[in-house]
């Protein structure tokens, strides 16, 4: 099969569209990867041809021999849909997981200069989910990157702030959201400490750049990053009009919501 009639290179495109039409990838902003499945490469192997191997610049041995879709450094995901080949591409990781090689697409291109997060990240959650996660990416959302310029830089605040402002978040990351300072982007002490977040939540704040997400497949990563952007947008508009709210979900209704829907929150993060 040729990779563009898969459902996985499909459903990357899908997603990385959708990103663009949120508003959150102004020129070459933000990045996706996907971590291939074995049957998935196998049926597109005959579309696979090998270009030396390059240093990644970290070490990811959990994920030696994976194939990863990622989009392409200084890329614009608005040209993604149009040309998958010139603006994404697949690449794979050798054995000691110290390099990697371009296998298709990336024309005149190489991956996104977030790499060593994006793998690192990919390395964490694989060990920690048993190879069910599959999805990292990173936007820049805007209302998340404005409240890092208001909210303290902490985990247990933006969290339940998060849980606060709309009732399906604390179902959807009823673990929380992470929180990094900012920090000099595209390299390895930010991936470093990124997948050190990733072994705690799903979701990471990089304070006034943006966030990055992990899931299962495209449609949970993506709704992940969606709900706790549309909540941020909505505490945005709340202090937009006042410094204080008049009522609120309180900790007890948050209890609540969640014996109701059987998850578990972050008890540390409620008053
Ligand atoms: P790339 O174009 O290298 O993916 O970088 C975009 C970005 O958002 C960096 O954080
Ligand atoms: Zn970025």
């Amino acid at each position: 099969m040729k990779i563009l009639e898969s459902d996985f290179a499909k459903g990357f495109i899908n997603m990385a569209n959708d990103g663009n039409n949120m508003g959150w990838h102004e020129r070459n902003g933000g990045n996706l990867s996907y971590r291939i499945s074995g049957e998935e490469i196998r049926s597109v192997k005959e579309d696979l041809s090998y270009g030396p191997w390059r240093d990644i610049t970290v070490s990811v041995p959990g994920l030696a021999g994976e194939y990863f879709m990622v989009t392409g450094s200084g890329r614009y995901f608005r040209n993604i849909l149009a040309d998958p080949e010139k603006n994404t591409g697949i690449i794979q990781i050798d054995e000691t997981g110290e390099k990697y090689r371009i296998c298709w697409g990336l024309k005149e291109s190489v991956p996104t200069s977030e790499l060593p997060a994006h793998l690192l990240n990919h390395e964490v959650k694989k060990e920690i989910t048993r190879g069910n996660c599959r999805v990292i990416y990173h936007a820049h959302t805007t209302n998340i990157i404005a409240l890092t310029f208001v909210l303290p830089l902490e985990d247990a605040v933006f969290t339940h702030e998060l849980w606060e402002m709309a009732t399906e978040c604390p179902v959807v990351f009823p673990d929380g959201v992470g929180v990094l300072p900012w920090m000099v982007p595209g390299g390895r002490e930010i991936g470093l400490k990124t997948a050190e977040k990733m072994r705690e939540y799903d979701l990471v704040i990089w304070a006034h750049h943006g966030m990055f997400a992990a899931g299962c497949d495209f449609d949970t990563t993506f709704g992940l990053m969606h709900t706790a952007e549309k909540s941020a947008g909505i505490l945005v508009k709340v202090l937009s009009m006042t410094p204080r709210k008049r009522q609120t979900i309180t900790d007890d209704d948050l209890r609540r919501l969640s014996k109701e829907f059987h998850v578990k929150l972050r008890e540390e993060f409620l008053n």
